[in-house]
């Protein structure tokens, strides 16, 4: 930064005028001295030091010239380091026109010069509002002029460097700051990166185990339903030849109530002991209670045979084999099925409502259907939380067109969907479940097969509520 040694001088008498400029140029030094002698008279006034420091002088002969001056060295970007100015002047005193100046101006170091002892400095401090204005008092000398020349351009051009050194300062806390800002977006992008990574981890690992889930049931069924089926049956047949040989146990039973009835009016000798010692036996082994009660018996336990064959045949339908992959399926029973795999789960928390409409078979791959029913019960059972009801319904759809529809409506009174959630239910691995409970797939599987079938599926929630979802498959 160039040093600034401008200096403006005001003041009504030129004598001092041309002293001023005189002072601030060395060479002239036996003239200043005369001129000096003449106009403060007493001694000589030559410098006892001399200046080497080429200052730039403007000279004003009154108040609002040196304004004027100050004006245009400001927007001329040369400001002043420092202003001489005389206090008593024609037009506006030394005071006035300092504080206008400073006005313009409050950086610019001003000494009051003046010869009147009537003007005190606390006057001129009351009129320029600034304390930090200095005071010579005539006659002046030319060491004392040089003296605050020196100083306050000094102090001017110090000041000057603190302030570019504050803006540097702030410019450079300012970088730091940024840095410090972007590290922090670092970071963050850092730390994003590792929740996605950790997420997409656990969605894989999620997936994995869901696979191996699915493929193990299938597994897992098929191997069941194989090895249960052959006891099942022969356990079966051995209970309906039972239950056909006790009608004719129970034929034997009856002519022998007769045959006893004969004898104890027979009036045989022996009769009566014989006839005692039956009754004995009878009342002992409370046959008549058997009789009566092995009916019951055998018709509970065929019920129960067909109750496992209802449980292995839901079974079947989960496993890959003992089925085509494309075949009819009765969507009515398939529900069925599946609200049967999934009792444990339904009893306690809903009711279910069926509403099931005359729907003829659909070609499909019925594994596949019935995951969707599975996927779909099983989301509105979660979404109640204590107890509520789930209605499904089943209908046919015609239409003008070629295609008919089944429609398939599952409606519970859960918690119902945030409408931001909307759009992304189907989204693989979208869950508001815990891990472990959820893993998100299900509404994305129900998805694709439902499009792989052609089909469509539609959500219908209001939060707090319920949601009903509505699946249309052509056939
Ligand atoms: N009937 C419903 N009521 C309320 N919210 C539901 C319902 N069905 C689905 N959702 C919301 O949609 C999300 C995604 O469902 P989706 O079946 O795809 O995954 P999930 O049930 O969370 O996990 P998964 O099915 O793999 O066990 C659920 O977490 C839940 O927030
Ligand atoms: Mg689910």
């Amino acid at each position: 930064m160039e040093e600034n040694k401008r200096v403006l001088v005001i003041d009504d008498d030129e004598g001092i005028r041309e002293t001023y400029q005189a002072i601030f140029t060395p060479e002239q030094e036996s003239e200043i001295d005369q001129k000096g002698v003449a106009l403060f008279g007493g001694n000589s006034l030559k410098p006892k030091f001399k200046n080497n420091i080429d200052y730039q002088v403007c000279v004003a002969e009154n108040g609002n010239q040196g304004i004027k001056l100050v004006k245009e060295s400001l927007a001329e970007n040369r400001p002043f380091a420092v202003a001489f100015i005389d206090m008593k002047m024609p037009g506006i005193n030394g005071s006035e026109t300092s504080k206008q100046i400073w006005d313009i101006d409050p950086k610019i170091r001003i000494v009051i010069v003046t010869a009147y002892s009537e003007y005190t400095s606390d006057d001129i401090i009351s009129t320029t509002g600034r304390d930090d204005i200095f005071y010579l008092r005539k006659p002046f000398n030319h060491e004392e002029i040089l003296q605050f020349a020196r100083a306050l351009t000094n102090e001017w051009n110090l000041e000057r460097k603190r302030d570019l050194l504050k803006i540097e300062l702030k410019a450079a806390n300012q970088a730091l700051e940024d840095m410090n800002s972007s590290l922090e977006g670092m970071n963050k992008i850092l730390e994003d990166m590792n929740k996605n990574l950790k997420d997409k981890v656990e969605k894989q690992a999620a997936l994995i185990v869901q696979t191996d889930k699915m493929a193990s049931i299938g597994i897992l069924a098929a191997g069941v339903a194989h090895e249960i089926n052959n006891p099942l049956s022969f356990i079966n047949s051995n209970l309906l030849a039972l239950k056909r040989y006790l009608t004719k146990i129970d034929v034997l039973h009856r002519k022998y109530d007769d045959v006893e009835l004969f004898l104890r009016y027979s009036g045989l000798d022996n009769a009566p002991a014989l006839l005692e010692e039956l009754a004995e036996f009878k009342k002992e082994n409370k046959t008549e209670l058997i009789m009566s009660d092995i009916y019951d018996l055998t018709d509970e336990s065929l019920d129960g045979i067909d109750e496992i064959k209802t449980i292995v045949d839901n079974l079947k339908t989960f496993s890959r084999i003992d089925e085509p992959s494309y075949s009819y399926l009765d969507i009515n029973r398939a529900i069925d099925n599946t609200i049967n795999i999934l009792w444990n789960e339904l009893k306690y928390k809903a009711e279910i409502i069926k509403n099931y409409g005359r729907i003829p078979e659909i070609r499909c791959f019925p594994q596949k259907i019935s995951q969707v029913f599975m996927n779909l019960i099983l989301n509105a059972a979660q979404a109640i939380e204590k107890q509520g009801t789930i209605t499904i319904s089943t209908k046919l759809v015609t239409t003008d067109q070629q295609i008919d529809f089944i429609e398939i409506k599952i409606k519970d009174t859960g918690c119902g969907i945030p409408k931001e959630n909307l759009n992304k239910l189907f989204d693989p691995f979208f869950t508001t479940k815990p891990i472990g409970k959820g893993t998100g797939l299900g509404l994305s599987i129900t998805y694709e097969i439902i499009k792989a079938h052609k089909g469509s599926i539609e959500v219908l929630s209001e939060l707090g509520k319920g949601t009903e979802m509505v699946i249309l498959l052509p056939f």
